[in-house]
């Protein structure tokens, strides 16, 4: 690799209480962490312990969650309450990108995370991969993908 080329920082936040969204995340990692893909330095943080130092830290942020009574998770929201004053006008234009897995229904979550990411004004640059349901091997691939596109875009520059 081309020594000028800065290493770029992903930062992967996401929450899971029964182990659903934690597999999503470990898919989402392994795509993000794939030898293919040169340059990239990958960061994985719990909600509660991300804070504003990870954030300034990255070029690109995965953000996972549990659908929780029609929402994000109380862990994701906890996060966005902690960082989201000191962020403002500093993150413009951050590319983002959201994984979900919820039991029946995983709108509210998403579209809950999207609008407040709104405020901060970060690009998403995937859509947002959904699990309603048991997770399956195709699901898992589609997190391997996001993570992979999310890393080869930041390595590329792509975003
Ligand atoms: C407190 C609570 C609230 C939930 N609310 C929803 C919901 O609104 N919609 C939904 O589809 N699933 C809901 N679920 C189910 C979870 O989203 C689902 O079990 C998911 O797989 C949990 O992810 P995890 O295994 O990563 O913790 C809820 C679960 C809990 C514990």
């Amino acid at each position: 690799m081309d020594e000028d080329v800065r290493v770029k920082h992903l930062l992967v936040v996401y929450h899971s209480r029964s182990g659903g969204t934690r597999a999503m995340a470990e898919a989402v990692l392994a795509g993000a962490t794939d030898p293919a893909v040169e340059g990239v330095e990958v960061r994985a943080r719990s909600p509660f312990e991300a804070d504003v130092a990870d954030v300034a830290w990255a070029d690109g942020v995965i953000l996972g969650t549990p659908a929780h009574f029609g929402y994000m998770s109380g862990a994701l929201k906890d996060f966005f309450e902690r960082v989201y004053e000191s962020l403002l006008d500093r993150t413009r234009g951050l590319p983002w990108a959201l994984f979900v897995k919820g039991r029946s229904d995983v709108d509210g979550a998403v579209s809950s995370v999207q609008r407040i990411v709104t405020g901060l004004a970060w690009r998403e640059v995937q859509p947002p991969v959904t699990v309603v349901g048991e997770v399956t091997d195709a699901d898992l691939d589609r997190c391997v993908e996001l993570g992979g596109a999310m890393a080869a875009g930041l390595a590329l520059d792509v975003f």
